[in-house]
Formats: structure tokens, sequence, C-alpha cells
């Protein structure tokens, strides 16, 4: 996969306690006194997310978080089952708790696969007690307080929640950039996608609450956040002010303190030209869009329910490449969906040459449970897949290169987020989202903010010097 940026997806939110539910009292009834948990996160950014605030939620409630299961009271994974792949690997870390679960410890299945599997997942691994999908988090609180009265098995597997995941802590993992959802779920329904069946429907959070957040973290010390959803842009204020999701980004980056607004991931199909005037007109929003197009092959994007054809995409492109800033522009693209012929796949590698993306995530297509795709006639090999994805990652890494070629010369403000083991040597994004490293003799530039002349380019990130 060439992965140069390090963007993703997925999203959550509401919970409830299964019927049949067995309370055993004092089996697994952890005091929060010394309780500790420990946490592994799979899959996208908003899984990352949602992770931050289920760690905060157990932190006020007194758990101290370990880095290793084996001390934990309360041990959590937070899944993801956008690909089959990903589904199987937390199937087997669950699978070793099948010899080493240590007396009174408790196992803990959230997200994704939680909601794809539900109760399934006692069947297959007994030993765990805790079963929650993202779409339920709301009421992890009172899951928690059933699992520390002493309730062995307990689920939330709502679906329909109207709210949205809020917690009074969030224990953030990046110092440097802060990550807010302001939509969960997804209406849209392609057909190959979990996401809608796993984190429920659309609900986006009220613009009030989103802005008040943000100046929250602006007082923590933050001056760049990153605006979630599955479908980010396709935000509807659920609040009398009615922002559009353009008049929320202009706000965002007007809150005082706030100096790099992103976002992702936009939908093509609710991309318009108020998200381009907005970018134009505001340079505290970064100058990046990713924008999954998945094929180009409009044949292909119908098969998908993608709602959009090659050429209204290519509409949307052409209006980012029109903007009087220069926009980076990144995509999501999958590879052998049912029926995909080599002429579907011809053309979305001429896709590629007419837009050369900035960066791009590629995918084999994994057929996946509940979704429309899984009984499509003409599946293709695996042996085919991986083909097209070699192709497809060489083209891209080609583009990458001659685009990154370009920049050598140009000075970019990156914000320092990495030092390197060798002496002055750090890292940081710039504003279109590339990765630059870069020498510099000063000592503590962590979390700030310096200009850096590119010297080098490779295709996947930058070399550069400090210039001031
Ligand atoms: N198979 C392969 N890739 C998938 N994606 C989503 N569902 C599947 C699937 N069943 C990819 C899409 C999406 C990204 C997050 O994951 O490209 O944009
Ligand atoms: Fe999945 Fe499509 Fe929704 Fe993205 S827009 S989360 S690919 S259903």
């Amino acid at each position: 996969m060439a992965e140069t940026f390090d963007i993703s997806l997925d999203s959550l939110a509401g919970c409830s306690v299964a019927p049949q539910n067995i309370a055993v009292p004092g089996t697994f009834a952890p005091s929060t006194d010394g309780a500790t948990f420990f946490l592994e996160t799979f899959g996208c950014q908003m899984n990352d997310h949602d992770s931050e605030k289920v760690a905060g939620l157990l932190l006020s409630r007194g758990y101290r978080q370990v880095e290793s299961p084996d001390a934990a009271s309360l041990v959590l994974y937070n899944t993801c089952s956008i690909r089959e792949k990903a589904a199987q690997k937390v199937f087997s870390r669950l699978g070793e708790y099948r010899t080493k679960q240590a007396p009174g410890q408790i196992i803990g299945v959230l997200g994704c696969v939680a909601q794809q599997e539900g109760e399934e997942i006692f069947q297959r691994t007994p030993w765990v007690s805790l079963v929650c999908g993202s779409a339920s988090y709301r009421r992890l609180p009172e899951l928690l307080s059933q699992l520390e009265a002493g309730n062995q098995r307990v689920t939330g597997l709502d679906n329909d929640a109207d709210e949205t995941f809020e917690t009074p802590v969030t224990r953030r993992d990046n110092p440097w950039r802060a990550y807010l959802t302001i939509i969960e779920g997804c209406d849209k329904a392609c057909a190959y996608c979990v996401v809608p069946f796993t984190r429920g429907p659309e609900r986006s959070r009220a613009s009030d609450s989103v802005l008040r957040e943000v100046r929250e973290l602006v007082d923590l010390g933050y001056s760049e956040v990153q605006l979630l959803g599955q479908t980010v842009n396709s935000y509807a204020d659920p609040s009398a002010r009615k922002m559009r999701f353009s008049d929320l980004l202009l706000a965002v980056a007007d809150v005082p303190g706030i100096r790099r607004v992103r976002f992702t991931t936009s939908h093509p199909r609710d991309f318009g030209a108020d998200i381009v005037a907005a970018l134009e007109a505001q340079p505290k929003l970064c100058n990046h869009v990713h924008l999954p197009v998945q094929s180009g092959s409009t044949r292909i994007l119908r098969a998908m329910t993608r709602t959009y054809t090659r050429g209204e995409y290519l509409e949307k492109i052409a209006m980012l490449r029109s903007a009087k800033r220069q926009i980076a522009i990144t995509t999501d693209v999958i590879v052998g969906f049912p029926g995909e012929t080599e002429d579907d796949f011809a053309e979305t590698l001429s896709l590629l040459e007419e837009v050369r993306y900035d960066s791009l995530f590629s995918f084999k297509y994994s057929p996946r449970p509940n979704t429309p795709s899984l009984s499509m006639p003409d599946a293709i090999s695996e042996e085919e897949k991986s083909r097209r994805l070699t192709l497809l990652q060489e083209a891209q890494r080609e583009i990458q290169s001659q685009r990154n070629a370009t920049l050598v010369g140009r000075t970019f403000e990156l914000l320092v987020s990495g030092k390197s083991r060798r002496e002055h040597q750090w890292s940081g994004h710039t504003a279109c989202h590339r990765v630059v490293n870069f020498a510099s003799q000063e000592r503590a530039l962590l979390g700030t903010y310096v200009q850096v002349r590119v010297t080098g380019a490779g295709p996947n990130s930058l070399v550069g010097e400090q210039v001031t």
C-alpha cells in the first residue's frame, strides 16, 4: 500500500445490557480501587479517537492505564472489521486468552467487530465479558458499572442511537494534533462497506458543542485540530444555527489560538464549491483534501453504489485544482471489486494518471458480512487482485516521486512532531500533509512551527533544512 499520509478512516456512538446478562456476583468485580486497563486499537483514526475517549472515561472512573495486557484487570480491544484481515487479527488476539487469562481479568471487545459479530463472540471466545459496538459507546459507563457490579456478560449492540459519543474527559495520545469527531456513522451504503452496519446512521454533533471543544483544546495547548467523520463533509448541524460543513470549518479556524484545521474523510457526492471557497479564503484550513474515488470506472462505481460517475468525480477534482491555493489531493482505491474487468481496472489506472494524486491508499476488495456486494457474481481471484494492486501501487509510486521532486527548493511551514535518535534530525507535517525530515541545530522544536526548505524528495517523504 502506498501510504504517505497518516490518514485513514472509520467512526462511532449509544449501549444496552443484553437481557440474558448473567450476574455472577464477585466473579468479575474489579474494585476500581487499583484497577488497571490495557487498551489496544485496530483500524482507522476514528477508532484511535474513540479509544482516546474510552481511556478518558476509564481514567475518570479511577482506572490506571498499563502497557501490557498481562498486568491489566480490564483488557479491551477496539476493533476494525473493514477488511477480513483486520477482523482475523482481533480473533487471534482473543484466542491467546484461552490459556493466559488471569483470574478475575475481564476481556472486552469494542468497535466494529463487536457490532458485526455481536453475541457470537461469547460463543467463539467464552472468556470475553464485554461486547460493545462502536454505535453504542454512549452507554459504555452503564456497561462498565454492570461489569464492576459483577455481571459476567454485558453487551452494547444498539445501532440506532441518535446521540454522539462525548465524554467529559478524553485522554489524547497525540500531543500536537487533537482529533474531534463531528459526525458519526454513515448513510451512504456503499455496496462493499460494513461501516453503515457497524457504526449506524449518520449523526452530527451540534456546532456549539464542536466549537466549545475546540476552545477547550486551545486551552490545553493545541493549535492543530482534525475534524473526523466517515463522511465528514456530510455534516448537518442539528442545532438551530444550521451551520453547513464549510461554515463550521471557517468557525473552527476563527477560534483564537487555532492555526491549522484538517478534516477527513470527504465523500465526493457532498463535496461542494462552498468547501473549496472556504479553503481559498482561510489559510488556516489545511490545503489537503482526502477524496476517496474507489474506482475509475463508472460501471464499477455504479455497482459499488458510490452515487457519482467518473466524470462527476473529475469535476470535483477540477474544482479543487482551479482553487487559488494549491490543494493536495489523496484518495482510496479498491481493486478487484466483483465483476471488475481488465478494462475497468485500466480506467482506474488512467484516472490516477489524470488526477495525479499526492498520495493514495489502495486495498484489495475484501468480501464482508452483511454487505450487498457479498452476493455479487464474478468474484476476482486473489492472485488477480494482488496483480492489480501491485500495478496500481507502482503507478502511484512513480506519480508521487515525480510530484514530490517538483517541491525541491520550496519552503514549507511544518509543525514539528518527531525527533530522530540521530542528532539534530526532526520531522513534521506540512499543511498539505507531507512528512518532511529535516536538520536543525535547535534543541527544543517539538510542537513548534518552523520554516523548512526542501532539499530532497522520495516517493513517500521529503527531506529539508530549517531556514528560520
Ligand atoms: N474491501 C476493501 N476495501 C474496503 N474499504 C472499505 N470496505 C472495503 C472492503 N470491503 C476501503 C475503502 C474505504 C477505506 C477506508 O477502506 O477504500 O475508503
Ligand atoms: Fe463505507 Fe461508503 Fe460510508 Fe465510506 S461512504 S464509510 S465507504 S459506506
